[in-house]
């Protein structure tokens, strides 16, 4: 596997994992984090062994938010003309599975890149927050539109506007997280849940995950209708046949297109 100056990228299985690396600035999100991280997940996105991925940080942060000291110098001009975090939709397009296994601080862009995954298993000392407020900005990441769609407009405002944290009991209240697990059970549980994802054939989980991802983007009638035609277009495949013939048959399904 090739290295990387920010993240750790390992395999386990059919499992990728990558492990965001800066200890020394709290996983804070510069520029050669996203290089790397792009890089990772395009070799992953190419691996036909790959059929999900974990995405994790330290046991003290996730991720503390956008790098302030790679940011603060910069004015309107640079940020737009160089497209200030273009470079972070790296996780948001990947098509394959992606889980967030977080402990500590998930703040700002921390928060969101875990919202860009598929879903987020936290660790019992996991802190969600949204604290840009009290740096003069706001979220730019997707922080008041897919915290907005995964809590409700009346928590997301208040994450938002007071830059409060939210800690993993009330994060998984609000629906932001799917699961709390003991810190010391973070990774095994998270790894557990892709290596389960896995397992199953590939070319369908990602057409779940792209129908589940179409609801934040479209109508009832017209989301329901792209869910039926690609629930048709599972018809088309071999393990889906095989899946149901399995059952039929009480025996494990072998799906080809792992
Ligand atoms: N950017 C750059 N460096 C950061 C950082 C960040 N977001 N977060 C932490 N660090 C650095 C600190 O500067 C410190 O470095 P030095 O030792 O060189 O001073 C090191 O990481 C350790 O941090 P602390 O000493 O602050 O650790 P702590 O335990 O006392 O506090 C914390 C932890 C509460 C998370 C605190 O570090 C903190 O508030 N960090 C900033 C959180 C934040 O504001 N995030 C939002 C960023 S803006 C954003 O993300 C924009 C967007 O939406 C795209």
């Amino acid at each position: 596997t090739a290295s990387y100056e920010t993240i750790l990228v390992e395999t386990r299985g059919r499992v990728g994992l990558i492990t965001l690396n800066r200890p020394q600035a709290l996983n804070a999100l510069n520029d050669a984090i996203f290089r790397d991280l792009a890089q990772a997940l395009d070799a992953f996105a190419a691996d036909d062994g790959i059929g999900a991925v974990v995405l994790t940080g330290s046991a003290k942060a996730f991720a503390a938010g956008a790098d302030i000291k790679e940011m603060a110098s910069k004015d309107f001009i640079a940020a737009y003309t160089g497209n200030l975090i273009e470079n972070w939709t790296c996780i948001s397009r990947f098509r394959k599975p992606i889980v967030a296994a977080v402990a500590g601080y998930a703040l700002g862009g921390g928060c969101e890149i875990a919202m860009m995954c598929d879903f987020i298993i936290a660790a019992d000392t996991a802190k969600f927050g949204q604290p840009e407020i009290k740096l003069g900005t706001i979220p730019g990441s997707g922080g008041t539109q897919r915290l907005t769609k995964l809590i409700g407009r009346s928590k997301a405002m208040d994450m938002v506007l007071t830059g409060r944290m939210m800690d993993a009991a009330e994060a998984e209240r609000s629906g932001l997280v799917s699961r709390v697990v003991p810190a010391d059970q973070l990774l095994d549980e998270t790894l557990k849940a892709a290596e389960t994802i896995a397992g199953y054939s590939l070319p369908i989980t990602m057409l779940a995950k792209e129908a589940v991802h179409r609801a934040d983007e479209t109508s009832l009638a017209e989301g329901v209708l792209f869910e039926r035609r690609l629930f048709h277009a599972t018809f088309g495949t071999e393990d889906r046949r095989e899946g149901m013939a399995a059952f039929t048959e009480k025996r494990p399904p072998a799906f080809k297109h792992r």
